[in-house]
């Protein structure tokens, strides 16, 4: 960055700057009225039955909303599809040639889809479900690229009824089984492999040997993607492209009750087991559609570029449902922002004439890093709305995401919400509301949230404790699957009554909600939700490993980086090949995305005298800082040894 800019930028933090929405832009924004704040808190669920309203029904709900804290049901008693909502609904109202999807491959390969053309794939993919089996209720695992079959098939379970599971393409075999357990789904649907900075996954491998580790698999429905040789099982294994081809496009949605589970979502807690979090059917699609519209504004000549992966909620609500609702015009692309070159998204940007775009704080501080002459080689001026999603976004990654992404005329919309708010929670509206860089600003309209003390009580404006949510909204989780105590316990036991995000907040004196991270064992790594015990249990799965603890270690660019303290079994000191392998190992058993960026080799670890590993300790110690209170160690001179290992520490 120019020395200049950098100082203005600078400047611009120190200043506190608010930005009000620019006149033009509110002048046609699809929620232009301040109102909808007040009418949507007194009347809640005529706000949410208004919203309803603009979807297809196959009956009429007769009741808004049962509330029976922790469970809500919503729209009792109606009956819809969401794949005829997301389809059919556009084709028959004569958008079947409006274009769904602008995809594009990493390798460069593009396919333009139509909403006549989605429709069409998924009828195909939905019948080639039934011929294996799939009938309404049973589970489908979906364990794809980001291709366009990824959406079809998820388009084509919510079509039969059949609850899906997408697990992250950059999840290990491992993962993909617990998930495949948990769920028992019936079909798996893969592919044979995924495109990843210039390599391929083996997705159909790592498929496999998951396989190897479940029982209730019957069949699995390969895409042919990269086109290497692959591993397989005659009459268990069946070709998309052969079974799904030869399928009529013809099947029509089953109507569903409008608390037919659509989705499990299986994301990190505390604990080592990752919760599958439970999506229904007409709440959820009312409100992803709802916020979607009203957040992003969409309107018809938008070109909608939601740049997460599907295997995150973030996809599921905004690049699949919400948008797909709206009939909306959006961009889905495969591969990673560095291929070729560190360009590919500002390339994207200028070959689609992308007008919104929603991405997370950990790419925009990769790009800072970058630098502004990729963005600048590219003509972005079709921009005119910028989202952020996933972690904290600080005023100077904001800063730079206006200047140098938005051309300085763009609205930021800082969303934040979970996997178990299934939508949007706390948000800018970008033709109502004045943001200020780093902050969420205000719940969405008939969203109540409060920041409460230890007690439960609400912190006065200027003060910080935990995120809670006080009224039930529409597309909040249903509970964690088979997992009734460990739903309550979670969310609803801390206060009662009140849905505990996990989350810090402060409110300032405008009533800004300024988030601040988990204040549980979850880490934020790049956005991605990782629990420390997940990574610590795989860590001691290793032969060599006596003890390990894992903390997120504040880091520039990924916001947390997976920082591990290892005690091994006997010896003092693993040196960088077991640290290597223990990183490897760590990939093995969950993904990726949880490899340690610094293994530490401690010879203990400190504890309270009732033997419980002291984090707080070593998280200062990760970050440098100043040690806290010490005095419940059990042993205080670990501290000592500690910092004396600090000189094996190793970064990637
Ligand atoms: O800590 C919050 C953070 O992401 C967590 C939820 O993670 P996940 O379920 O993976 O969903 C991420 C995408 C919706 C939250 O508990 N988070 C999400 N959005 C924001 C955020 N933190 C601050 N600001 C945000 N805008």
């Amino acid at each position: 960055m120019a020395a200049d800019a950098k100082t203005a930028l600078e400047t611009l933090a120190q200043e506190h700057r608010t930005f009000a929405p620019p006149k033009a832009f509110a002048a046609r924004a699809n929620a232009g009225d301040p109102g909808i704040y007040d009418r949507a808190a007194k009347d809640l669920e005529g706000f949410w039955a208004e919203q309803a309203g603009s979807l297809a029904w196959r009956k009429p709900f007769s009741k808004v909303l049962e509330w029976e804290a922790p469970y809500a049901r919503w729209f009792v008693g109606g009956e819809l599809n969401i794949s005829e909502n997301c389809l059919d609904r556009h084709v028959k109202a004569g958008r079947g040639a409006r274009v769904a999807y602008h995809w594009e491959g990493e390798p460069g390969d593009t396919r333009t889809l139509t909403y006549q053309d989605l429709l069409d794939e998924t009828q195909r993919c939905a019948n080639a479900l039934r011929s294996l089996g799939v009938r309404k209720g049973d589970r489908v695992a979906i364990y794809l690229p980001m291709i366009p079959e990824l959406p079809v098939a998820m388009l084509a379970c919510a079509r039969i009824g059949a609850p899906f599971t997408v697990v992250f393409g950059g999840f290990s075999a491992e993962a993909l089984s617990g998930r495949i357990n948990d769920s028992e789904a019936k079909v798996l649907v893969t592919a044979d492999g995924g495109y990843r900075k210039g390599g391929v996954v083996p997705l159909k491998k790592n498929a496999d040997d998951a396989l190897a580790q479940t029982r209730t698999v019957e069949k699995v429905l390969v895409v042919r993607r990269t086109k290497q040789e692959v591993p397989w099982t005659d009459g268990r294994d069946v070709w998309w492209d052969q079974l799904v081809g030869a399928q009529k496009a013809d099947c029509p949605p089953e109507p569903l009750d409008s608390e037919h589970m659509l989705y499990l979502l299986y994301t990190s807690g505390t604990t080592a087991k990752p919760k599958g979090i439970v999506h229904t059917t007409a709440g959820y699609l009312a409100g992803v559609a709802a916020t979607h519209r009203m957040i992003f504004d969409i309107k018809d000549d938008d070109v909608y570029w939601c740049a997460a992966d599907i295997g995150w909620v973030t996809g599921h609500s905004y690049i699949v449902f919400g948008p797909l609702a709206n009939g909306t015009t959006g961009v889905i692309y495969e591969g990673t922002p560095d291929f070729p070159d560190r360009d590919r998204w500002w390339s994207i940007v200028e070959k689609y004439r992308v007008s919104v775009l929603y991405c997370a704080p950990t790419a925009i501080r990769t790009f800072m890093k970058w630098g502004p002459e990729y963005p600048r080689k590219h003509d972005m001026r079709s921009l005119r709305l910028l989202g952020s999603v996933g972690e904290p976004i600080n005023p100077e990654a904001w800063l730079w995401y206006h200047e140098v992404i938005g051309g300085g005329r763009c609205p930021i919309v800082d969303t934040w919400w979970m996997t178990e708010t299934g939508m949007i929670l706390i948000t800018p509206l970008p033709g109502i509301t004045t943001t200020k860089p780093g902050s969420a600003t205000f719940p969405f309209p008939g969203v109540a949230a409060d920041v409460v003390d230890e007690e439960g009580k609400s912190v006065a404006l200027g003060g910080a404790g935990y995120l809670v949510i006080t009224r039930p909204w529409p597309a909040m989780m249903r509970g964690i699957y088979k997992d009734d105590a460990r739903y309550r316990d979670t969310y609803w036991s801390r206060f009662p009554g009140r849905f505990f995000a996990g989350d810090g907040a402060r409110r300032d004196a405008d009533g800004y909600f300024w988030l601040m991270g988990r204040v549980d064992d979850v880490m934020k790594i790049s956005g991605h939700r990782i629990s420390t015990t997940e990574v610590e249990s795989a860590l001691v799965s290793h032969s060599a490993v006596a003890e390990a603890a894992v903390i997120g270690r504040e880091d520039p660019v990924t916001g947390q980086a997976i920082f591990a303290f290892v005690t091994l079994r006997g010896g003092k000191d693993g040196g960088e090949p077991l640290s290597r392998e223990l990183r490897e190992h760590v990939v093995r058993t969950i993904g990726s995305i949880a490899r340690p960026k610094t293994i530490m080799f401690t010879p203990e670890l400190p504890k309270t005298r009732s033997g419980k590993i002291m984090r707080r300790l070593l998280r200062d110690i990760a970050n440098g800082q100043p040690l806290g209170d010490t005095t419940t160690l059990a042993d205080t001179t670990v501290v000592e040894s500690i910092r004396g290992a600090s000189a094996s520490g190793r970064d990637d």
